[in-house]
């Protein structure tokens, strides 16, 4: 079992759902672009399988699906470097638009 040693983590869904929607470049992607003290994990099924690939930012609890390896750079910028989450890539279903 992996220590957690940060207290931050993304958490990157590579079950069978979101594999097959890329989620292994999603994966990549984060530890290419995120601040080292944020730990980058692959994770077992998120429980959201067919809107991946799913991205759960913690410990705030963070949404984001259909993320694309393209996307990455702004998630790692805006919200692990800058502290703000990236409103229009949100998952819906758990994240209401803010008007
Ligand atoms: S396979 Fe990714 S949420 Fe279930």
């Amino acid at each position: 079992m992996k220590m957690i040693e940060s207290s931050r983590q993304v958490l990157v869904c590579q079950n069978r759902t979101c594999r097959k929607q890329n989620s292994a470049k999603v994966l990549a992607a984060f530890e290419k672009f995120s601040p080292s003290e944020v730990e980058v994990v692959a994770s077992s099924c998120l429980g959201q399988c067919g809107n991946g690939p799913m991205v759960l930012v913690l410990p705030e609890e963070v949404w984001y699906n259909a993320v694309c390896p393209e996307e990455v750079a702004a998630i790692t910028e805006q919200h692990l470097r800058g502290g703000k989450p990236v409103e229009k890539m949100l998952y819906r279903k758990f994240h209401r638009l803010s008007n």
